[in-house]
């Protein structure tokens, strides 16, 4: 029996998000503006708590201010060799519910990112890099900054993922009806 349209479609859907992986490592070309255009609009769409969208977005090509970010302390030295950065700079007003949204705008722009075949990987800035990135961003203090997100087409070396690639087996994380009851 042949698949139908849907079915394949499906199936194409759930690929494309399944291969969603972390790349680190990019070749120099640039990522045309139409692709940050899309990139920006599906962030902007994107669901947050009461739907507040407490969020802004610096989209960084320049190299120097992205070896500066890379450098200071944190998780985000990928975005030294990046063609592109997008800093995400939260409200800092209601830190639980922001940190959740801030988390599904990451999913958000390396999802339409890998959609223009483009890579990415989140780098978390922490302690004193987060006063040294609003400095050399010159984001108003008040403001939350914590996720950086490296994009462009993967290089060399791309695929060497921290923490190694492998994911736990579905029968280690999923319960049916009750906790600890591995099938139906
Ligand atoms: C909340 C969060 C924080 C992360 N922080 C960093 C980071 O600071 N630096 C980094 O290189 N990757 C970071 N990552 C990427 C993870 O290391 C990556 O998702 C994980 O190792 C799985 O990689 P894979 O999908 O390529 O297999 C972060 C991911 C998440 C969800």
């Amino acid at each position: 029996m042949s698949e139908t349209t849907d079915e394949r479609t499906a199936r194409d859907r759930i690929s494309f998000l399944r291969t969603l992986r972390a790349v680190r490592s990019f070749r120099s070309e640039p990522v045309p503006q139409e692709v940050i255009d899309d990139i920006l609009e599906v962030a902007r769409w994107s669901g947050s708590a009461g739907n507040s969208q407490p969020w802004e977005i610096v989209v960084i090509k320049d190299r120097e201010t992205l070896r500066s970010l890379a450098s200071v302390e944190g998780y985000a030295g990928h975005l030294a060799g990046a063609p592109l950065g997008i800093v995400l700079v939260m409200a800092g007003e209601r830190e639980q519910r922001e940190t959740y949204d801030e988390g599904r705008l990451s999913e958000r722009i390396m999802l339409a990112a890998h959609a223009h075949g483009v890579g990415s990987s989140i780098g978390w800035i922490v302690g004193s890099g987060r006063d040294a990135a609003k400095e050399i961003l010159g984001i108003p203090q008040e403001k939350m900054v914590r996720t950086t997100i490296s994009l462009g087409y993967q290089g060399e070396g791309a695929r060497r993922s921290r923490g190694g690639q492998a994911r736990k087996p579905l029968d280690e994380i999923v319960h049916y009806e009750r906790y600890g009851q591995e099938s139906l």
